[in-house]
């Protein structure tokens, strides 16, 4: 343990303690505040915000999180940093119902449930909660799994809303070598238990909008788009909302018979396969909705003006950092922009 200090956040008007061994994101989740962030590792840069004062230090980031001129400016990453001294910080990306909504972020050790294969390369992986744990999380947020017999982490988003009791259910694309995602290909077994730390992120439905919602989404970040599709078909929520898949192939395109069946549950929803590199002839089970090209491309075709619309993006770095220009000249506000991008952990850089 480390000194303590004072962080004051404006324009919120919320302090906190924070002991400098901390980052100062760590100390507001330990005390209930929801900040906004995403990788938790300075690679993303959701949780950039301004120093109006004191001494604060930051631990290694990533330079695209935050570049050189913006640190030179005062901006810091909540995330990477700890306090050396007490601290006024302006929150630039904040909000308020979100900040006091916090769940407490526990470590339980649930136990494999079941793993399996639902393309080439993404696999469904179960978990079953131990009976006694107040594990609780919101529809989209994510968790941190440690990879056995090592130090080391990663972060996976919750596909499912908890409505399905005690369970965890993750979509996680398989790479080769991969650390966490390699153990799936036979090291790790049901039964196997496994070390969980969570809930993060702020990738939740914000219901007091009642704006047209878009998703797009790629790959295994299906997953918490996945959840707050079921939390809507679960509401009987009445937005109009579309979703973009993007997949290369039509063997990288799954839950095709849910996505049906949640069109069938939310009749103002629609969902739009976008293949990159090929589409079947008479794709079965879609209607006419599939579309050709990469999802942005796809979103660019299709949607002319996004101003009054909520967008929801989740999925490899990509195709965020080529959808968030995209939104912007469609029209879509920063505010009303979400996005989940899945970082690479491994790829830390000064
Ligand atoms: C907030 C958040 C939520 C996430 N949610 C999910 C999720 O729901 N499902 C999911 O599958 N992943 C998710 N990820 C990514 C996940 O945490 C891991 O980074 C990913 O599974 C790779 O870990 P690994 O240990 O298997 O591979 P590593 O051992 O870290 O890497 C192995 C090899 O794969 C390559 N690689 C790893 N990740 C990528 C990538 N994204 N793009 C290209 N190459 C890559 C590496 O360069 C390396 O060569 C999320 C990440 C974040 C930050
Ligand atoms: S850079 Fe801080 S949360 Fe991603």
């Amino acid at each position: 343990m480390g000194e303590k200090y004072n962080v004051r956040f404006e324009p919120v008007g919320i302090d906190i303690e924070v002991d400098e061994d901390e980052t100062i994101l760590d100390a507001a989740f330990r005390q209930g505040f929801m900040l906004m962030h995403g990788c938790r590792e300075g690679q993303c840069s959701a949780c950039k915000s301004f120093l109006l004062d004191g001494d604060l230090q930051m631990d290694r980031y990533s330079t695209f999180a935050l570049a050189d001129y913006e640190s030179e400016e005062g901006f810091v990453l909540l995330c990477r940093g700890h306090a050396y001294s007490d601290l006024e910080i302006e929150l630039t990306n904040y909000d308020e119902d979100m900040i006091r909504s916090g769940l407490p972020v526990l470590t339980t050790q649930p136990r494999i449930e079941s793993i399996v294969e639902l393309t080439h390369d993404i696999s469904l992986l179960r978990l079953k909660l131990d009976g006694t744990t107040d594990f609780r999380f919101h529809p989209g947020q994510y968790v941190d799994i440690a990879i056995p017999g090592t130090g080391e982490h990663r972060s996976f988003s919750m596909a499912n809303t908890l409505s399905a009791d005690g369970e965890l259910e993750f979509i996680i694309k398989r790479y080769p070598g991969g650390k966490f995602s390699g153990l799936l290909e036979g090291s790790l077994a049901p039964g196997d238990p496994l070390e969980v730390t969570g809930p993060y992120g702020a990738f939740t439905l914000r219901v007091s909008s009642d704006r047209r919602l878009v998703f797009v989404g790629g790959g295994a970040g299906m997953a918490p788009i996945l959840a707050l599709l079921r939390q809507m078909a679960e509401s009987g929520n009445e937005r109009e909302a579309v979703y973009y898949y993007g997949a290369r192939t039509e063997n990288d395109l799954f839950h095709l018979e849910e996505m049906a069946e949640i069109s069938r549950r939310l009749p103002k929803f629609r969902f739009v396969p976008c293949l990159s590199e090929s589409w079947p002839q008479g794709w079965p089970g879609t209607g006419d909705e599939g579309e050709t090209g990469l999802v942005t491309e796809v979103l660019e075709r299709c949607e002319t003006d996004l101003a009054d619309c909520d967008v929801y993006l989740c999925g490899p770095p990509p195709m965020i950092d080529a959808a968030l220009p995209l939104l912007e000249s469609l029209g879509v506000p920063n505010a009303q922009v979400f996005y989940d991008k899945f970082t690479i952990t491994a790829a830390v850089e000064e």
